[in-house]
């Protein structure tokens, strides 16, 4: 019996493409795995009303951890027209898989590194070494949301904070509610993780970006458990930043920064920032981590047009290969592996489209696989 058993979901698209890619490099550094296809994305919302079917579901739950391509999700309108015609009003309501399984999972954690590696031309600079930690699970994304506002809410909303009043006179079908969830222990679990993270790897600060100036209650709370954290971290500062500024700041000085942590909807925006200061989609990798799963991705979606034409950049993917190797424990292969990736960058002879190469994304994943050698 081979040592791991990790579930391989390609999803849609490009999801496939980069899937091989990794398999490529698997194989090379030969991880002792039993690689299990799982069954998720659009074709089977299309197929079967449901984009993450029960047994994909059960594979996961009787794996290590996934290897996730990317996925195709589309709004709700066309979700249900393109839903085959014998489920149609049957009750199907699409949902996106991977926020499902972030939930079902108890993916709490969503680590996202953005190292600039040399040599890469859509670098922003060359010193930028950020790490994203993002709560993952609640926050704005918790999905408790109303619209229109019903009518016990209103009143239970009347009856308990005074500046809701201005909105009395609004027909409740005008409004629309989003809540902002923060809960005390995930606030904690993804501050100490970043500062974990810190204390491991060296790094001198945490930036924990939030803006309890306004959002006093749920920014609040995560700024105040983060400073009781970080006593328990000495050698360690913490600093304090609210996400427009941070904004500002990661354009201005992107290189002062090292560790940075946030709530679920600031830290998907910053995320996506910094990814672009070290090359954008073909360079952004993902780890979501919980208690006794992970699930890894690169964070390009299934970018259809490019679909099984082999052209993307897989490097994302091959960073994601990476972070799933640091949580197995794999160290060694980890590390001949960014150091594979690094080199090949750093040679700039084997490039996708993105870098103003004419490379296959197999090509690109061949090259990082000769260097492992
Ligand atoms: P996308 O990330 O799929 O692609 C946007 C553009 O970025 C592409 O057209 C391409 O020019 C470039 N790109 C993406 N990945 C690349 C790579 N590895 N190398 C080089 N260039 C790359 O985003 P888009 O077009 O907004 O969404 C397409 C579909 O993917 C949608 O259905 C969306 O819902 C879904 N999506 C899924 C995600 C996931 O699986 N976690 C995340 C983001 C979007
Ligand atoms: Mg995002």
């Amino acid at each position: 019996m081979a040592k791991y058993k990790i579930a391989w979901l390609p999803g849609d698209g490009i999801g496939n493409d980069v899937m091989e890619a990794a398999k490529i490099v698997l194989d090379e550094l030969k991880l002792d795995a039993d690689y299990i296809p799982g069954d998720v994305g659009w074709e089977f919302w299309k197929k079967e009303g449901n984009p993450l079917p029960d047994r994909t579901i059960k594979i996961l739950k009787e794996t290590d951890c996934c290897l996730f391509g990317a996925i195709t999700s589309k709004p709700k309108e066309e979700a249900e027209k393109e839903v085959s015609a014998e489920l149609k009003e049957k009750g199907h309501v699409y949902s996106s898989p991977i926020v499902r399984l972030r939930q079902e999972f108890k993916l709490h954690t969503n680590l996202r590194p953005c190292k600039a590696y040399k040599g890469n031309p859509l670098n922003y600079r060359d010193d930028i070494d950020l790490v994203v930690f993002r709560e993952n699970t609640e926050g704005l994304y918790s999905g408790v949301e109303f619209h229109p506002l019903p009518k016990e809410v209103m009143d239970s909303l009347l009856e308990n904070h005074s500046k809701m009043k201005r909105f009395k006179e609004i027909p409740l079908e005008d409004i629309a509610l989003s809540c902002r969830i923060f809960t005390r222990k995930a606030c904690q679990s993804i501050v100490r993780q970043a500062f974990e993270y810190a204390k491991k790897f060296k790094r001198n600060s945490v930036t924990v970006v939030e803006k309890p100036n306004v959002i006093r209650e749920t920014s609040g709370l995560m700024i105040r458990e983060a400073r009781k954290i970080a006593q328990e971290y000495p050698g360690i500062e913490l600093w304090e930043t609210n996400v427009d500024a941070m904004c500002m700041w990661l354009v201005k000085n992107p290189q002062n920064y090292s560790v940075l942590v946030s709530s679920n909807m600031f830290g998907d925006i910053i995320s996506d920032l910094c990814a672009q200061l070290i090359g954008g989609l073909g360079f952004a990798s993902s780890a979501n981590i919980g208690d006794d799963y992970a699930l890894f991705e690169p964070t390009h979606g299934s970018a259809p047009k490019y679909a099984r034409q082999y052209k993307v950049n897989p490097m994302a993917m091959l960073l994601t290969v990476k972070l799933m190797l640091d949580y197995l424990g794999e160290k060694e292969l980890a590390q001949r592996l960014e150091n594979s990736i690094a080199q090949v960058i750093e040679e700039g002879k084997v490039r996708t489209y993105d870098l103003g190469g004419t490379a296959s994304t197999l090509d690109v994943a061949r090259e990082v696989a000769k260097k492992l050698s």
